[in-house]
């Protein structure tokens, strides 16, 4: 993790990140790369830091035949990134909270005591609370993960681009994952940019912001 790091310059890696449309297709990204990139994102936090943030890595080109249909106006994105990286939710993450939990006390970063309270926890109310919910906390959570593997890619001399405009209710079935459990958050296309984007404008501090 860390090792690949070309550009750790914050500013520049901020300012410099525009929704990047067009990529240099010779440009590949080795898995050993893609998965650095997305153990490095997963700092990211999460609520009770379970994690929900699934990934699929659309690489190959028959993933890529598959994509294009579901993917409306976004296809440039398709045919020319080094992947595309559809971002999910899972809403079962409490089975990972055992594990998450018992590698914090095997490494020394949480008592077993707390791991022990907090597991049951966790585990006493999420499978209780509306499926609704659980899609808004793996979301919101996701988000987060995507965002930050927005910055990441440009640490690694990438660019990437959101995107909502796809088939929502049929890209997780289309890759074969439970689409009750996996409900899809967004698509990151990555590449190495071939054009420089477009600058955009942000409204200002004093407009969206409420002082009580
Ligand atoms: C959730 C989300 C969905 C988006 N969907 C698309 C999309 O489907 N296609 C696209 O070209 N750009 C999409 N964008 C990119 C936005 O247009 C872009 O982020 C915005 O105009 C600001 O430009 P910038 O990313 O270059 O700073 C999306 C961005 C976000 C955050």
């Amino acid at each position: 993790m860390l090792e690949s790091i070309q550009n750790n310059d914050f500013v520049n890696i901020l300012t410099g990140r525009r929704s990047i449309r067009q990529y240099d297709e010779d440009v590949k990204i080795s898995e050993e790369e893609l998965h650095a990139m997305i153990q490095e994102a997963s700092l990211a936090p999460s609520s009770a830091n379970m994690q929900p943030w699934r990934i699929i890595v659309v690489h190959s080109p028959e993933g890529k035949d598959k994509l294009r249909p579901l993917v409306q106006f976004n296809t440039r994105q398709n045919d020319t990134s080094a992947a595309m990286l559809i971002i999910l939710g899972d809403t079962q993450s409490d089975l990972y909270v055992e594990k998450i939990y018992d590698t914090a006390v095997e490494q020394g970063k949480m008592p077993k005591d707390i791991r022990d309270k907090q597991v049951a926890q966790i585990l006493g109310m999420y499978p209780q609370i509306p499926r609704e919910l659980k899609i808004e906390i793996a979301k919101i959570d996701a988000s987060l993960f995507a965002m930050q593997l927005m910055l990441v890619a440009r640490a690694h001399g990438y660019d990437t681009n959101p995107m909502a405009g796809f088939e929502r209710d049929q890209v997780v079935s289309a890759f074969d994952l439970d689409v009750n459990r996996y409900v899809p958050v967004m698509i990151l296309s990555i590449g190495k940019a071939k054009d420089e984007g477009h600058e955009s404008v942000r409204l200002g501090s004093e407009e969206i912001t409420f002082w009580r």
